[in-house]
């Protein structure tokens, strides 16, 4: 069954067409350049965005596959992020699903945006790449700039969240200590870079939040805090006035002990969810796990205690994409699980999987 899936919930326009678990098209478009100068994403520039863009991607999606515009033969289904993101720009991928479906007479599929990052290290390349089977209970962790969340992945469509932060994301926090540090955004690739150059080592030991809390909850925004109070007294001041301190910081320790107490943080936790759940195989999915350091501190982790780990194959399905929300609706489309009134479909920014 292909599927045409479009997923607009924060600062990527993307329209993907998948057969199951492969992807046969996935165009991403995304929107960084127009949000860097602000430091972070600005609603009403990526719902513009999003309009400007959805038909050109639409167009380029089902132009890869061959498609003959205009009809749709090909396609089954279409599939929609529903939420969680950015209200306004969940509206503009809703719309024109809604607009496809009616137009095309095709059934129209709602997916949490969450589930497609708990899916995408299962997501294939047209090849069939990789060739992973499920084998369920998964112990998953989405890592992203909107969301850090433990879940319990029992079996397709089937989930259970055993944490969240109660506050900022992983990813959010790395962001915001970039834009303070002047880095631009988004600043989880630059503080790795950064980090890297400065051997992965913690220079100044900033908290590791929550972890003697015994639940599997975060909270990132302290951590923030405390490096801000840290920089100040280094930081001239914009009334002209002189720095109180002037220490010599070196931007790289900076920006490698903040991502060390992140990355410790997300590590012990995890540690703590494999041993509360007695779950080995993890799953982690959500931008963050680009990173190639935290990565290999997650495969030590589950080497520690016998188990195993599977991230997203492919950089691209790391970050926000259409073919992971593609693949999930394959599953639904299985079980009839298709939105019964297209007109009645909303949006749910703040939408939880359960
Ligand atoms: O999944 P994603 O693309 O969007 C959301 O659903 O939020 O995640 C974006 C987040 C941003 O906070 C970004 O800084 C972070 O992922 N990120 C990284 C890396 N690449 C992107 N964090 C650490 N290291 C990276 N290489
Ligand atoms: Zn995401």
């Amino acid at each position: 069954m292909n599927i045409l899936a479009i997923d607009t919930s924060c600062d990527e326009t993307s329209v993907a067409i998948t057969d199951g678990r492969k992807i046969l098209s996935n165009v991403i478009y995304s929107q960084v350049l127009l949000h860097k100068k602000w430091g972070g994403v600005v609603p009403s520039i990526a719902k513009r965005a999003h309009e400007e863009r959805i038909d050109f991607i639409v167009k380029e999606a089902t132009k890869k596959f061959q498609v003959p515009n205009s009809k749709f033969q090909t396609i089954d289904c279409i599939a929609v992020t529903q939420g969680p993101g950015l209200a306004v720009a969940l509206e503009v991928g809703i719309k024109k699903a809604k607009e496809l479906a009616k137009k095309y007479n095709k059934k129209l599929i709602s997916v949490n945006h969450l589930e497609g990052h708990l899916y995408s290290p299962f997501v294939q390349n047209s090849r069939g790449n990789p060739k992973i089977d499920f084998k369920f209970p998964y112990l998953g962790l989405i890592i992203s700039g909107g969301h850090t969340e433990f879940v319990i992945f029992k079996n397709h469509l089937e989930y259970e969240v055993i944490g969240s932060t109660l506050d900022d994301a992983a990813g959010e926090a790395l962001d915001k200590t970039a834009k303070l540090l002047g880095l631009g955004y988004p600043g989880g690739p630059v503080i790795e870079r950064l980090a890297k150059e400065a051997g992965n080592k913690d220079f100044h030991n900033f908290p590791r939040p929550m972890l003697k809390s015994n639940d599997l909850n975060f909270s990132f925004s302290g951590l923030k805090t405390s490096f801000y109070y840290f920089l100040r007294p280094c930081v001239i001041p914009s009334d002209g006035a002189k720095a109180t301190e002037s220490r010599n910081l070196d931007i790289r320790q900076l920006a490698s002990s903040f991502q060390e107490a992140v990355f410790d943080t997300l590590i012990k936790k995890t540690e703590r969810a494999i041993k509360q759940t007695e779950i080995k195989r993890l799953i982690v999915g959500g931008g963050v796990i680009a990173n190639l350091y935290l990565r290999k501190l997650f495969r030590d982790l589950v080497k520690r205690h016998n188990g195993s780990v599977l991230f997203p194959s492919y950089k691209y399905l790391t970050g926000d994409n259409a073919a992971m929300i593609g693949v999930i609706a394959g599953f639904k489309a299985e079980k009839g699980l298709f939105v019964k009134n297209i007109d009645g479909l909303d949006r749910i920014p703040r939408f939880n999987i359960s």
